[in-house]
């Protein structure tokens, strides 16, 4: 069975999706979750879950050897960002290429790059007074939000539309079609 790690900085609600599709699927398992947050909610979701959750700081993170180790030592087959707040360096991609996913709350390559994320997102599209926003999937490479495109998903901007409004309708892109994209995207590894 194809085994995944997930790399979370805040909330965990993809994480937690991703875990649970997988085990009603029966397809691959969420081996481990890193975070660079000692006090991010994905911790709390992971020990609810009962998945494995270690924390590494930004350094040891960069660095990539020991979190790469852990990785390799738990016969991690993709890595999944969901949520991650730390630019990914080269050790990742040339010890894991192709075996990198991210998910970005817009449609790339607008409104992308380093320090693009959450709710700086929603309110670039805002002021941009853009009619749709969504999500996109993709292959991780050196640079911020650049890699190959896996999915993208719409949905309408509304004119009254908050930073927070539009997060919770991005939010549910994001639940529906990472979990899937993932498992679809591992059935070719
Ligand atoms: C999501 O909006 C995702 O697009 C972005 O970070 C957020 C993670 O949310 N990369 P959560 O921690 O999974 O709730």
């Amino acid at each position: 069975m194809k085994r995944i790690a997930i790399l979370a900085s805040g909330n965990g609600s993809n994480a937690q999706q991703i875990v649970s599709y997988l085990r009603q699927t029966g397809e691959a398992e969420v081996a481990l979750i890193i975070t660079n947050r000692p006090q991010a909610g994905v911790i709390e979701r992971a020990k609810k879950l009962n998945i494995p959750c270690h924390y590494f700081t930004n350094e040891q993170l960069r660095d990539g050897a020991e979190p790469i180790a852990l990785m390799k030592a738990q016969q991690v087959d993709l890595i999944v960002l969901a949520g991650y707040l730390c630019l990914i360096t080269p050790i990742y991609i040339k010890e894991y290429p192709e075996r990198i996913i991210n998910i970005h709350p817009a449609l790339l390559p607008d409104f992308g790059g380093k320090g693009m994320y959450g709710d700086h997102v929603h309110r670039a599209v805002l002021a941009a007074g853009k009619a749709q926003s969504g999500i996109t999937i993709h292959l991780v490479d050196e640079d911020y939000d650049h890699g190959r495109h896996l999915l993208q998903a719409t949905c309408p901007v509304f004119p009254d539309d908050t930073p927070e409004t539009l997060a919770s309708r991005i939010h549910e892109l994001e639940h529906r079609f990472f979990p899937t994209t993932i498992a679809q995207y591992l059935r070719f590894l």
